[in-house]
């Protein structure tokens, strides 16, 4: 029988309509630009923003996992400088008190065993408030580092269903217990300390592919989903088509959260004219080259013609829609977006600080006058 839920600290679960977060911070976030301006992972800036983000209630930082840059042996830049997942999230835990942290694992790079163990201390320092991000690994040359194979795409999924099935009973079982399965050999494994979070923290999937996206409405509590249009209807059929699947196929109630990149500026002029700046004319067009020539090497759904089109999209920091403009054009978007069944939103800028607080000075009030989140007043537990 499955244990009940017990999260209480986690805002997660708390009762903002919108859901806010920031992505990437332990590298240099998303946008792949030679501006200096663009944010790098010093332990200052990794400190400075999160407690940004806990000062104004923001729910979510997210750390993604990434062990190479995508130029060949260039290994001193910056797409590859990236600290590593969960020690990062260990850290900002101890300096924030309301947000949830939320690591990323390589399934193939580390052992299920490990993985449990860290993310069970993580949730104690945080006092509950850690997120697994499961993901399959797609970048080759990072995963040959390991020896490890980049499998077949399905079976890169259940190789995950694996090691995440293995992870959860060591969670939340008080016995040993033997696993014989595909991938896994576990004799008597155990787990201890348990995670404070029951059964288990919150996990969070990103798979784009129709296998990806099973995976997330059959494991993860929290999905993530480029959104394919600027048209909110579409962003309704599309949010609520993926929550629908999850109750159809699983009998499971889903988040679904998507990301963007933003620049906002006093005009629409000048936030176009800055997009244009950072991710045209001064894209880092040799990092979009490699991180095109890996996407279309094993990526599914995407042809190298259409990965080509994508190249400015990509520099601005993927995603699947930017926020760019005034405070009101894009207080405007995030209520669509809410209207339109998302739950949640983590956010990317070139400069961090920057935008932060841009944000919290002109677009939080707006998102809080619309009734999408409530004035921040606390919470969490006590950072020491
Ligand atoms: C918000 C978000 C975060 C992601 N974080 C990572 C990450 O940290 N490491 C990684 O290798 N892939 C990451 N991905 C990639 C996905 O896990 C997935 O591999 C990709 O979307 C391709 O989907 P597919 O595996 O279903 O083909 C992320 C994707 C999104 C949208």
């Amino acid at each position: 029988m499955t244990e009940p839920a017990s999260r209480p600290i986690n805002p997660l679960f708390g009762p903002n309509r919108l859901k806010i977060g920031i992505f990437g911070t332990n590298g240099k976030g998303s946008a792949q630009t030679l501006l200096s301006e663009n944010y790098r992972p010093t332990w200052e800036n990794v400190i400075e923003t999160s407690r940004i983000a806990d000062k104004a209630g923001y729910e979510a930082i997210v750390a993604y996992a990434r062990w190479k840059g995508y130029i060949p042996g260039r290994i001193d830049h910056p797409a590859g400088i990236i600290l590593d997942p969960f020690t990062y999230a260990a850290g900002v835990a101890q300096a924030t008190s309301y947000p949830a942290i939320f690591a990323t694992s390589h399934a193939p790079t580390i052992h299920p065993i490990a993985a449990a163990k860290q993310c069970a201390t993580i949730d104690i320092i945080s006092g509950g408030r850690l997120v697994l991000n499961v993901v399959a690994g797609w970048n080759k040359p990072e995963l040959e580092m390991f020896g490890a194979a980049l499998r077949e795409h399905t079976d890169r999924y259940e190789h995950l269903a694996e090691w995440l099935e293995i992870l959860q009973r060591l969670w939340t079982e008080n016995d040993e217990f033997d696993h014989d399965g595909r991938f896994f050999k576990v004799v008597r494994g155990m787990s201890m300390p348990k995670p404070v979070q029951r059964p288990g923290p919150p996990i969070m999937s990103a798979g784009g592919s129709d296998t990806g996206r099973r995976f997330a409405c059959a494991h993860a509590d929290v999905c993530f989903l480029l959104l394919h249009s600027e048209d909110p209807t579409d962003w309704a059929r599309q949010i609520g088509a993926y929550k629908q699947f999850a109750r159809d196929e699983f009998g499971r109630e889903v988040q679904v959260w998507t990301y963007a990149p933003m620049v906002q500026r006093d005009t629409m002029r000048e936030a176009q004219a800055y997009l244009q700046h950072y991710a045209v004319d001064h894209q880092d067009r040799e990092s979009v080259d490699g991180w095109i020539a890996g996407n279309a090497a094993t990526a599914k759904g995407m042809s190298q013609e259409t990965l080509e089109k994508l190249r400015n999209h990509f520099a601005a920091g993927g995603g699947g829609n930017q926020l760019v403009g005034t405070a009101d054009h894009i207080a405007d978007r995030l209520q669509q977006l809410s209207d339109a069944g998302l739950d949640g939103i983590l956010f990317t800028w070139v400069d961090f600080l920057d935008g932060m607080s841009r944000f919290n000075r002109d677009v939080l009030p707006a998102l809080e006058a619309r009734g999408l989140r409530k004035p921040f007043a606390g919470g969490g537990r006590q950072a020491a």
